[in-house]
């Protein structure tokens, strides 16, 4: 449950008239935004009401019915450039426990193999009528080439692009670790492994200096270079350091898709240096909640004990809450913008 720091609202979601004045009219701000690209620009109004919004939502996933007419003849296409489990599944089922009709663009069997160009396919988009595009992209700054493509009226939404940003995920992480802590701000996590080529690292960055968090970050000096400072967080290259009394521990996932020759010397020696276990883990608080983005490299980030003792870990809640959230940006990228 959200709680304290975020006001709850309990709603029977059945008409987006509902939403639209048990939420929104009863804010003293206008939610504006059509697309989400990054969590750098969201402001705290915004955060409070996503997640707001989510905690509404996710009771409609308790459901023996899993859907409401709130999106019903908006078109939702997922553009996905890079593979997903999670990210993509998830938008999808938001989109249609939502009434949306949802198409994946599957970009291996796409005209994109045949050269296609990005503005021919946000051409293409735009012609097919879609209300909102999700795109990942393997490089970092598409979606914001494609957001130049693309009327306004059209969102547009950040599924993680190349090194750079994933809010969504971002979004989704506080969202499970404002349900384990009452208060957030003050409190720390260490965010750990390999720091340089996430995305979902920076996007919490962004967002928890925002919460007042107080964020530690570690891993090998090969995958987490000093100039993370300048970001305003306390950069460690020593497990211990970094864990210690922390209320949240979130890993990563050690990206062999993204690693240049050599930055880790081999898998063991990382598990061994940066591999989060039941023994390490008691230097963080007694509570201390453990997170993972997905997919997790058993035996590398974490423990397989670990990751599924529920006593620690969240990693379970974070893919649930994952399309609350979804439904949640979805609802107001879509439909509540300027209302
Ligand atoms: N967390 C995350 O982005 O997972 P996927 O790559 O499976 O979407």
């Amino acid at each position: 449950m959200i709680k304290k720091e975020t006001e709850e609202i309990k709603i029977n979601i059945t008409k987006p008239e509902d939403i639209n004045i048990e939420i929104l009219e009863k804010r003293d701000f206008k939610w504006n935004k059509k697309s989400l690209l990054s969590t750098r620009d969201l402001l705290k109004e915004e955060i409070d009401l996503i997640l707001i919004t989510a905690k509404s939502f996710s009771e409609i996933l308790t459901r023996a019915v899993k859907k409401v007419p709130t999106l019903r003849g908006k078109v939702i296409i997922n553009l996905f450039y890079e593979n997903s489990t999670r990210t993509r599944s998830s938008f999808e089922l938001a989109g249609k426990y939502l009434s949306g009709d949802v198409t994946n663009f599957s970009v291996s069997t796409s005209s994109v193999k045949k050269g296609e160009t990005l503005q021919d396919t946000a051409q293409t988009l735009i012609q097919m009528g879609a209300d909102a595009v999700i795109i990942r992209h393997q490089h970092s700054g598409i979606p914001f080439q494609l957001a130049k493509l693309m009327p306004e009226n059209i969102s547009l939404i950040n599924a993680g692009d190349g090194t750079n940003e994933h809010p969504t995920q971002a979004l989704l992480d506080l969202y499970t670790i404002k349900e384990a802590l009452d208060i957030v701000s003050g409190r720390k996590i260490a965010i750990v492994g390999d720091i340089l080529h996430s995305r979902v690292a920076r996007s919490n960055i962004w967002l928890l200096q925002k919460l007042g968090m107080d964020i530690h970050v570690c891993g090998p000096p090969t995958l987490l270079p000093k100039s993370f400072s300048d970001y305003g967080v306390k950069v460690h290259w020593n497990l211990n350091d970094a864990i210690k009394d922390a209320d949240i521990v979130m890993a990563l996932r050690l990206q062999m898709e993204r690693q240049s020759k050599g930055l880790i010397p081999s898998l063991d020696e990382y598990h061994r240096l940066f591999g989060l276990d039941h023994e390490k883990i008691k230097l963080a608080k007694k509570n201390v909640k453990l997170l993972h983005p997905g997919p997790v490299n058993r035996g590398v980030e974490v423990t397989s004990e670990l990751a599924d003792d529920l006593n620690y870990s969240l990693i379970n809640k974070q893919v649930a809450n994952g399309v609350a959230v979804r439904m949640a940006l979805l609802y107001l990228l879509i439909f509540a913008a300027g209302k």
